[in-house]
């Protein structure tokens, strides 16, 4: 039965640029929509900018623009991802828009009127210079426990400590480093705590979906009961929701009550509905009857750990209750770690997926590579450079892309591009629909690993049935060969190639742009594949095209390398912006002895340094100076280390810090590279302020 399905994944935040993160979750519903388009489904998927919130609005301030500015300017580049990747939104909108607005507002009405909103009095830190309230995080102070300075207004970073920032010794406000003051104002909440929340609660997270499916994932499960007080020795914890912040704050006027903004949680969910209805009215579409309580619409949302809180007590309470359609299924994902580590972009191990893209990498590597790893639990995805090599160019290309050169060759030079079977074709045609049904399922459980791990073990009895029939040996002689040998070497290839085929059929959620050329390249297909095209068996080919590049594992070097400094006009760069001698004391410089230097084998850019700062024991260090170095002469001479720079972690292992270096400012201007050497007499450990 076909079914109508709206989808969403996360919103992200309106101030910043897409890490990898996004473009992992949206990579992993873009496959699940077009599985299930595949499957004949009518899917809506749409996504928006979270615009709201304090940080929106200090970051634009800080940049003397508008919130709105701000916003516009990271809208602007979602597309150069998005397509990239070959993410297929049908819509992108805004939170801050008519749509959210209005329905924003019609659902706290509603909910007002149904008796779940409370106003009470909350004291909090307000900084007086700036005139404004603060969030936790625009406080620091000392640590109440250990004494550690400049600890966040939440816990402490050093002695893990956990408090409120009224705890803190000698608060202030990172924003203006005025001293707090307790204030006390009107604050709105949302009555999670009301029987009936709990109890609509403890109904919603235990449902399940149109299709029969569980609503959540058991993991998922398992938290929400802790929470709720459903679980073995858990006492139901809910605290009410304050939804409200006070002026000034970038997000939507509280009806009735000036001054007053929803908070930024409460609107940004909310983002999903809008951005649907300005979908369906650029379609022509029925909004009302896609949200009908009543209708049969399935609303998926695809969310990372760290907001299920969010999406599983508030948005479902907050649209139940005002009378609202209530989510279908939560689909949670773990976060994506790098050889092990969570990613840090401070730390330099995360991947820029912009990075990805410009030095030539191809998107569909990094899709297939997501979807091999991903399964439907609440799991992180590690991302392994030489794991992801092995994948792409093992599997993907040696399995899967090869079948179509192996036997392409053949049937192109012998047969003109004709296929032709000989004997039945029953066994084979369900040998492929046994392996397309159960891929299907996994797609539409989440489970692409397991799909992916099917597909490759298709791919394999593939290769060893081509490679059993030794297609080479029938291919000798065959001008002059007889009907036989020429039918038997036909009838290999068409079936390699009709597997081949199917498996392009079964790939196309997680490699759409290659399937498509290969539908219309290889067999002259003009239609997107659906999962029931698998079985079909092909009758012709066009002469084969190259069809995937194999990765080379320089370029994940690259990708991991820092990047060249930005190109500035000739002559020279522009002093940076003046900081003070605070921000200066921050570096920790120190006088280091190179100890030894060695090259990095696999690496045309950096050198291996281990470097005595004082310590007691030696640093490694990774340095793009190989160009301008021999290692011979580095050895034994002082320099220069950021001392107190965060490890990164490197393909070729740890670098921790980082020697200074004098360069042109324009990375294109070749005027060498010298690394810094201190006057005689400096010792190893010794801080240069
Ligand atoms: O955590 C985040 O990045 C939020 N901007 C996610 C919002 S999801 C939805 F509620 F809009
Ligand atoms: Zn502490």
């Amino acid at each position: 039965m076909s079914r109508t399905i709206f989808v969403t994944t996360a919103l992200p935040y309106a101030n910043g640029s897409f890490h990898i993160g996004h473009i992992m979750e949206y990579i992993q519903a873009d496959i699940w929509v077009r599985s299930m388009r595949m499957a004949g489904h009518t899917v809506h998927f749409v996504g928006a900018d979270d615009a709201h919130g304090a940080p929106i609005m200090l970051k634009a301030e800080a940049e003397g623009i508008t919130p709105e500015a701000l916003v516009a300017r990271y809208a602007s580049e979602r597309p150069k991802y998005l397509n990239g990747f070959h993410i297929r939104f049908d819509h992108w909108h805004s939170t801050d828009s008519a749509e959210n607005i209005a329905l924003s507002q019609d659902i706290y009405r509603k909910l007002r009127a149904a008796g779940f909103i409370d106003s009470r009095q909350v004291e909090q830190f307000y900084d007086p210079v700036k005139g404004m309230f603060l969030p936790d995080r625009y406080i620091k102070g000392e640590c109440p426990r250990c004494h550690a300075k400049d600890q966040y207004g939440d816990s402490c970073e050093v002695c893990g400590a956990v408090y409120t920032p009224t705890e803190l010794i000698d608060p202030y406000s990172t924003l203006t480093h005025a001293r707090p003051v307790l204030r006390s104002s009107e604050h709105f909440f949302f009555k999670l705590s009301d029987p009936r929340c709990v109890s609509f609660l403890q109904e919603w997270t235990n449902g399940t979906q149109i299709n029969g499916a569980k609503r959540l994932q058991p993991e998922v499960l398992a938290k929400t009961r802790e929470w709720l007080g459903t679980s073995e020795g858990a006492e139901a914890n809910l605290a009410d929701w304050d939804i409200s912040r006070d002026a000034p704050y970038f997000g939507i006027p509280i009806p009735d009550a000036p001054g007053k903004y929803f908070y930024v949680w409460l609107d940004a969910p909310v983002g999903y509905l809008a951005s649907l209805q300005a979908y369906c009215a650029l379609q022509g579409l029925d909004f009302d009857a896609l949200v009908d309580p009543q209708g049969d619409t399935q609303q998926v949302h695809f969310i990372g750990k760290d907001i299920v809180y969010f999406h599983a007590l508030f948005w479902p309470a907050t649209l139940k209750f005002s009378g609202r359609k209530t989510p279908d299924m939560l689909h949670v994902h773990g976060f994506i770690t790098v050889s092990g580590e969570k990613m840090s972009k401070s730390r330099g191990t995360g991947i820029s997926p912009l990075r990805y893209l410009d030095i030539g990498m191809d998107a569909e590597w990094m899709r297939y590579y997501i979807a091999a790893k991903l399964n439907a639990h609440v799991e992180d995805l590690d991302f392994n450079p030489d794991d992801f090599v092995a994948r792409v160019n093992s599997d993907l290309i040696g399995k899967y892309v090869n079948i179509a050169s192996r036997a392409a060759t053949f049937i192109t030079r012998h047969f003109d591009g004709a296929l032709a079977y000989v004997g039945e074709t029953d066994g084979l045609q369900a040998e492929l629909a046994e392996v397309v049904e159960q891929v299907e399922a996994d797609f539409e459980a989440r489970d692409y690993g397991r799909a992916i791990r099917r597909i490759m073990a298709q791919a394999d009895r593939i290769n060893q049935a081509f490679d059993a029939a030794k297609p080479w040996v029938l291919a000798k002689g065959i001008a002059g060969a007889d009907a036989t040998q020429k039918a038997a070497l036909q009838d290999v290839c068409s079936r390699a190639i009709a597997g081949f085929r199917a498996l392009s059929v079964m790939l196309t959620p997680v490699l759409p742009a290659l399937t498509e050329r290969v539908a219309l390249e290889l067999f002259g297909e003009t239609r997107s594949y659906r999962w029931r095209d698998a079985t079909q068996l092909p009758t012709h080919i066009t002469a084969f095209k190259h069809l995937m590049q194999r990765v080379d594992p320089k370029q994940l070097d690259e990708l991991f390398e820092p990047p060249e400094p930005e190109p500035t006009l000739p002559g020279g760069e522009a002093i940076a912006q003046t900081i003070d001698i605070k921000d200066f004391a921050k570096l920790d410089l120190r006088i280091a002895r190179i100890v030894a230097c060695t090259e990095v084998e696999g690496s045309d850019k950096l050198l291996r340094l281990s470097l005595d700062a004082g310590e007691g024991r030696l640093r490694q260090v990774f340095s793009g100076i190989k160009a301008a170095y021999r290692p011979e002469d580095l050895t034994g001479k002082f320099t220069v280390l950021v001392a107190n720079l965060a490890p990164r972690k490197m393909r070729f292992g740890v670098s921790e810090g980082m020697v200074l270096a004098a360069s042109h400012a324009d990375a294109s201007v070749d005027d060498g590279l010298y690394i810094l050497e201190p006057w005689p007499g400096a010792q190893a450990g010794m801080r240069i302020s």
